[in-house]
């Protein structure tokens, strides 16, 4: 099937609770996982971008004490939900929230030694602008660590992963998810938005409906 769109920034109030409150840390817990084995040595100055409720930053700060994450979000409602876990986990020093949409967001250029992303490429229209925005405050040298869902074939085979994943979840998350499912690109449409980029990471399928894009920049 073809992507449908979703919309892009996460700025309901309703749709961001019920997406803080969604239970998401398994793979947010994976995720920080596989960046802290991978990129241990590249943590010190960070940026998450589409942060969401900031459990990834809150996650990560703890596994690495020295890293200083920056978590960027487009949506005032998800960074106000992000401001109160990061104060209940004691971690403002550590973590610096920025409210910001890509592309050209107001951070300097090549300030990071890692740029992050879980889960906020399909809400994008053009996907460039992560890719350019990934380039442009990446340090050389820096890591790249990003993962999205792969778009299902049909709606039908998205609506049994959801079923199967979340069947008890709020309505409104399962229908955000299965929205999130048809919204989101292939591996191959991902490996070829990489090449008009210039950037050299690998995408490689990470679970039944994730993938990961990853690699270090020269
Ligand atoms: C599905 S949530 C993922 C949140 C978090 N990364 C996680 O995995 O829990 C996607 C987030 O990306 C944000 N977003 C989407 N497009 C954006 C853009 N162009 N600039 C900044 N944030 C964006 C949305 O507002 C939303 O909070």
């Amino acid at each position: 099937m073809d992507r449908i769109l979703e919309p892009e920034i996460m700025d309901g109030r309703e749709t961001a609770e019920a997406y803080a409150r969604a239970d998401f840390s398994d793979s947010n817990q994976a995720f920080v996982d596989r960046v802290v084995a991978r990129f241990g040595d590249r943590l010190s100055s960070v940026v998450d971008l589409g942060c969401g409720p900031a459990d990834v930053p809150v996650r990560l700060a703890r596994a690495a004490s020295g890293a200083r994450i920056t978590a960027v979000d487009g949506s005032e409602e998800m960074l106000s939900l992000a401001r109160e876990a990061v104060r209940a986990a004691h971690l403002t020093e550590q973590i610096t929230l920025h409210l910001g949409r890509l592309p050209g967001l107001a951070l300097p250029e090549h300030a990071f030694d890692a740029v992050l992303c879980k889960d906020m490429l399909h809400h994008l229209p053009d996907p460039q602008a992560l890719w350019s925005e990934a380039r442009r405050l990446a340090r050389p040298g820096a890591a790249v660590y990003v993962m999205d869902l792969m778009r299902p074939s049909s709606p039908l085979e998205a609506r049994e992963i959801v079923e199967r994943v979340s069947s008890r979840e709020h309505p409104i998350l399962k229908e955000d998810f299965y929205n999130s499912l048809c919204a989101a690109f292939t591996v191959e449409e991902v490996r070829a938005q990489l090449r008009t980029a210039g950037l050299t990471l690998a995408v490689e399928p990470a679970s039944d409906r994730h993938m990961a894009i990853a690699g270090v920049l020269p």
